[in-house]
């Protein structure tokens, strides 16, 4: 038998829904969510970083919670929604957590930043008023090489509605 007839790799035809659209595909069985994504669709925004569940750089939205794509086989997915930051804000208006980061100048080198707004996206559709440790605990999954984090947080602070209180509310007079 010639190498070129010799194929030992599995396939399946599976349908993944990204962004609000249904894609027919034939894939590897061993191919992660990250994997398909970039390669197959050309969503390019999810990153690859450590590609061993540790950085958040390829954190999407499955089910509106965030996962690192490079920990799930695309076969695993099914029917259940998944959003990248292409699929983010309309045509020509950004979401608001993405013009936060930009305001607050929220990005420098980048690379992290899809894994963030997508972090903080589920957060803040989950809990629109979120606490500073709230928020901190959101993204404790995704890590920042560039050390950006105040800047990063600003824009999260700034896209959430004001914190509750966290004491008693202090009165004055009687
Ligand atoms: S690339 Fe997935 S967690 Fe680092
Ligand atoms: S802005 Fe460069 S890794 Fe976060």
């Amino acid at each position: 038998m010639s190498q070129t007839e010799f194929n030992p790799v599995s396939t399946s035809d599976i349908s993944l829904h990204v962004n609000g659209f249904a894609y027919s595909l034939t894939i590897a069985h061993h191919w992660t969510l990250l994997r398909v994504l970039r390669e197959q669709l050309d969503l390019t925004a999810a990153k690859v970083g450590c590609d061993r569940g540790e950085c958040g750089t390829c954190t999407v939205l499955l089910e509106g919670k965030p996962i690192y794509a490079c920990q799930i086989l695309a076969v695993q997915v099914g029917e259940r929604p998944v959003v990248t930051v292409e699929g983010l804000g309309e045509d020509d208006k950004l979401d608001r957590i993405q013009q936060a980061f930009l305001d607050n100048d929220g990005a420098q080198c980048g690379y992290c930043t899809p894994g963030f707004l997508l972090s903080a996206k589920a957060l803040l559709e989950a809990n629109p008023r979120p606490t500073e440790l709230e928020i901190r605990e959101a993204l404790s999954g995704n890590l920042c090489r560039c050390n950006a984090y105040g800047r990063i947080l600003q824009s999260v602070r700034d896209s959430a509605g004001p914190a509750p209180r966290s004491g008693p509310v202090a009165r004055t007079g009687k």
